[in-house]
């Protein structure tokens, strides 16, 4: 069968549920978007944004691949991200990875993957310039895990880099860029405090004068 019943038979409950705590609610919501924040997530099924903030939709603009990577050649996610900057106007972009990233797990293991070890040679690159910090480590998780904060503080560090946020902080908009991460055992998210506020907190070689 290639219809797949059961989904749409979720979709009307659900769609109903909404409407009898709110009958405006999709009616509202169709006239406009209005969302603060922008995340960035991990394509990962166990991570899914809205959710794990418990915010309904309208809320969050959602950008997600593999290994929540901002890479400054992905015309995708830059064209997400000038979007929400520049036309939603969100205050807040948040950069979420999760530990046991498969996405990582695979840029660290040295194996081939097909078409998308071009995608995780991204990865590979953070796990280069940190290498000393991973010598001292014996256990694997341990090493993907550390990963996976690492690749969220540089990809924190990319999306600071683009012209369109320093565009927006040049033009004095108040905008936060956030490096998050969730854990899948328990539900839990951390800040991993390498929130950027403005040009001042940025590297000299990619500050727009
Ligand atoms: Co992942």
């Amino acid at each position: 069968m290639r219809v797949l019943k059961n989904l749409f038979e979720q979709n009307k409950k659900w769609a109903e549920k909404v409407k009898q705590s709110d009958p405006g609610f999709f009616l509202n919501l169709s006239k406009q978007q209005n969302p603060e924040y922008l995340w960035i997530g991990c394509s990962d099924s166990r991570v899914p944004a809205n959710q794990i903030v418990d915010m309904p939709p309208g809320e969050i603009f959602v950008h997600r691949n593999i290994a929540n990577v901002v890479a400054h050649t992905d015309l995708n996610c830059l064209s997400v991200i000038q979007y929400a900057v520049e036309v939603l106007k969100v205050k807040h972009i948040i950069v979420c990875g999760h530990y046991g990233c498969g996405g990582i797990q695979a840029a660290m293991d040295n194996k081939e993957h097909g078409l998308i070890d071009n995608w995780l040679r991204n990865i590979k690159d953070v796990y280069r310039y940190h290498q000393t910090k991973f010598d001292t480590l014996q256990n694997e998780r341990e090493k993907v895990d550390l990963l996976c904060e690492l690749n969220v503080v540089e990809q924190v560090a990319n999306v600071c880099h683009t012209t369109i946020v320093q565009n927006a902080w040049k033009s004095g908009r108040e905008l936060a860029v956030h490096g998050w991460i969730y854990n899948i055992e328990d539900g839990i998210l951390k800040d991993l405090n390498v929130c950027i506020t403005g040009l001042n907190e940025i590297s000299d070689t990619h500050r727009l004068k």
